[in-house]
């Protein structure tokens, strides 16, 4: 997908962008993915829909479908995705849905780890707000896919990951709450780091920074990660550091997305 700039993969089709909550990197990636594969794209302003009218999910759904070949759908909603799922036949690509899941970010994330550092044994921590970072809840499910990960959550007690996930991963993975960041960061190989989700949450918590000092101490072949859009946990100073992976991961989704695309929509 890397080599692809003006392919013809995925034309004549048409993906459809409907995002009821804001993004940069998704929407635009995957506008990206399909134009360079040779698609046709529409994207649905909700601001300036039916959906100011009153107009439920679903018939939104029901409608966009006669003019699309897939649907890439962000909500505030959990399971949201899953339910518009139900009133159509075309493939619906979820980008998001509330504290829910993230898939593609997972994906991605999961092949900037394998280019980076391979996907063998290994550790990694995620820091922030694991409650509602949804990159966080996909990324670990996807990991019980492989062995030998260790994980090591970092964050606030009232943010900590979800019980229904640390369940889900028990049986394949070494879930860790009990160290400090200070160690954890010695012995990671993979530091996740997410931005605490101001608008799904009413009280303030003091993000952790990762700060070029901190990383002294990080092993010399590590990656620190972000899904971004970041705030203070992740200052810009940390950018010139060849362990920060951050921006790569950023290009990385442009090529994965082009994958999912052909993928799903030749499939359909
Ligand atoms: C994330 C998201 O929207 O869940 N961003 C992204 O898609 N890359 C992370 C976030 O908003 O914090």
């Amino acid at each position: 997908m890397k080599k692809i700039k003006t392919g013809t993969m995925l034309k004549d089709k048409i993906m459809t962008t409907i995002f009821y909550e804001p993004s940069t990197r998704t929407k635009c990636s995957f506008q990206a993915a399909m134009l360079r594969l040779g698609g046709s794209i529409i994207d649905i302003n909700v601001d300036q829909s039916s959906v100011q009218k009153g107009e439920t999910l679903e018939d939104t759904i029901r409608t966009v479908s006669c003019y699309s070949d897939a649907i890439v759908l962000r909500h505030p909603r959990k399971s949201a995705v899953t339910d518009a799922a139900k009133v159509t036949e075309i493939p619906i690509i979820n980008a998001g849905d509330g504290v829910g899941e993230h898939p593609t970010q997972a994906l991605l994330d999961l092949f900037t780890i394998k280019n980076e550092l391979g996907l063998g044994s290994m550790t990694i921590t995620m820091v922030g707000d694991l409650k509602n970072g949804r990159t966080v809840h996909s990324l670990a499910k996807l990991l019980t896919r492989f062995c030998g990960i260790r994980l090591i959550y970092i964050s606030p007690k009232e943010l900590s990951m979800p019980n229904d996930i640390v369940e889900y991963l028990n049986p394949f993975i070494e879930q860790r709450t009990d160290v400090s960041l200070e160690d954890a960061i010695k012995v990671t190989d993979v530091l996740y780091v997410t931005r605490i989700q101001k608008e799904r949450e009413t009280c303030e918590y003091e993000p952790y920074a990762i700060t070029p000092e901190l990383l002294k101490s990080a092993k010399k072949k590590m990656i620190v990660m972000h899904p971004l859009p970041r705030q203070s946990e992740l200052p810009p100073d940390l950018d010139d550091d060849p362990r920060a992976a951050y921006f790569r991961q950023v290009e990385n989704g442009l090529y994965m997305r082009m994958a999912i695309l052909d993928y799903v929509v030749k499939k359909f």
